[in-house]
This record gives C-alpha cells, sequence and structure tokens, in this order.
C-alpha cells in the first residue's frame, strides 16, 4: 500500500457502546441502510471484552458523544476494561432491554444483532435499529476532531524534565522515558512507530 493514511480520511464519529455486562468507547460505526428500521453497523477489537460479551447478547445501544459532553467518558470507556470496572457507576443512566444508555449524551440508539462479520482481529456486529432517541439539539464530535484535540481532551500531563508518548491513533498515554522493545497500544494495538513523544522542557 502506497499511502494508508488516507483511510484517516474516511470521517467517523465518536460514540459508546454498550451491552449487557459490557461497554467501551467507539468510532468504527457506520449506518448501512435506511428505512423504518435502518441497519448500523460497528466494529468491535477481538481484545476488548465488550466483543466477547457482543457474542452472547442480543441488543447493544450506540451512544452518540457531542462536542461538549465530558472527554472523562473517553477515558472512562476507552482506556479500561468493562472486566475490571463498572464503567458507568459514576454517571447518570438509565436501561432498556438490560441495556444500560446514559443520559448526558446527545441521543442513543437502541438495536438488536441481526448478523456478524469476523475477520482476524474484528467482529463487524450489524444491528437493526428498534430505537432512538435525542436528548439535546448539539454538534456531534467527530473522530478527526478527536484526533486534533485529544491531547488537550485527554489532559496529557507531564511533569517537567518527564516524558509522555502520546498514540496518534488513539490517544492512549504511555509515560516512561522509553518505550519498551515490541510495544503495542493496549487499547488500538498499534505499534511503537505510532507514538508521539511528548516532553515538557526543563
Ligand atoms: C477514541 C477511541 C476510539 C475507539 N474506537 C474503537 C473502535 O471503533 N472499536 C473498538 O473495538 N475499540 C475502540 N476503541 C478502544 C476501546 O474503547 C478500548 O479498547 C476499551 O478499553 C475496551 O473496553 P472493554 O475491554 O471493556 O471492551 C477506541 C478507543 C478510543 C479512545
Amino acid at each position: 500500500m502506497k499511502d494508508k493514511t488516507v483511510l484517516y480520511k474516511i470521517s467517523q464519529g465518536m460514540y459508546v457502546l454498550s451491552t449487557k455486562g459490557a461497554s467501551c468507547f467507539v468510532d468504527a460505526v457506520s449506518q448501512v441502510s435506511g428505512g423504518e428500521n435502518p441497519l448500523v453497523c460497528v466494529a468491535v477489537m477481538k481484545k476488548n471484552y465488550t466483543n466477547e460479551v457482543m457474542h452472547k447478547t442480543n441488543h447493544f445501544a450506540l451512544m452518540v458523544f457531542g462536542k461538549n459532553d465530558n472527554p472523562d467518558i473517553i477515558k472512562t470507556f476507552g482506556f479500561s476494561s468493562s472486566k475490571e470496572m463498572d464503567k458507568f457507576a459514576k454517571y447518570e443512566y438509565f436501561e432498556q432491554l438490560d441495556v444500560k444508555i446514559l443520559k448526558s449524551m446527545i441521543g442513543y440508539m437502541l438495536l438488536e444483532k441481526v448478523d456478524t462479520i469476523e475477520n482476524e482481529t474484528h467482529t463487524l456486529f450489524i444491528g437493526k435499529v428498534i430505537d432512538a432517541d435525542k436528548f439535546k439539539e448539539e454538534e456531534a464530535m467527530t473522530y478527526s476532531y478527536y484526533q486534533e484535540h485529544k491531547e488537550e481532551l485527554l489532559k496529557v500531563q507531564t511533569e517537567r524534565g518527564k516524558t509522555a508518548w502520546v498514540c496518534s491513533v488513539c490517544g492512549y498515554v504511555y509515560y516512561g522515558e522509553e518505550l519498551p522493545n515490541e510495544f503495542t497500544c493496549p487499547v488500538c494495538m498499534m505499534s511503537k512507530e505510532y507514538f508521539n513523544l511528548k516532553k515538557e522542557e526543563l
């Protein structure tokens, strides 16, 4: 491939994906048909606990993340595992068909799983929208806006003279002078070449 970064020009949004017992932050969402019950798909990495749980459940929700929403939600849902914590514990939510839905975001769609497609790293879950609601009229955050502003949104902090490495794909921050050999991002699996050095001057 001559330049794979052209793929970054596919515009995507920012969402919280939730199913009974697991949730994570996602950008790989597309609407693939219209009609009364549109089809929407989401690609979930196999290493994510949400992927394992989504194979066993029939319903999931996608909540739309807005430009003015609390960036802490990205960290909670995007950088930790549902296996180790209840990601909803510090936020207001309600439940529909046992799926937890955040109240603070722009709105949500509730989907019934209709099909899955697998490749080596991801599962594409295709769902039929069975309910949807919009809570506020605000601009949704795009993935490219997140790319441009992730350091300020995630409040990447470096103590003077100390070093942080920021993943250019998802925003995960590794603190340490050197990235270990063979390091891959624990969130998006990109290799160390995708990390940018951030160091405060002394
Ligand atoms: C901005 C952003 C976008 C992400 N997009 C996706 C995505 O589209 N698909 C995916 O599987 N993981 C995505 N992730 C990573 C998961 O949210 C992350 O690995 C999470 O910790 C998985 O949690 P779980 O183990 O509870 O499922 C994204 C993370 C961030 C911060």
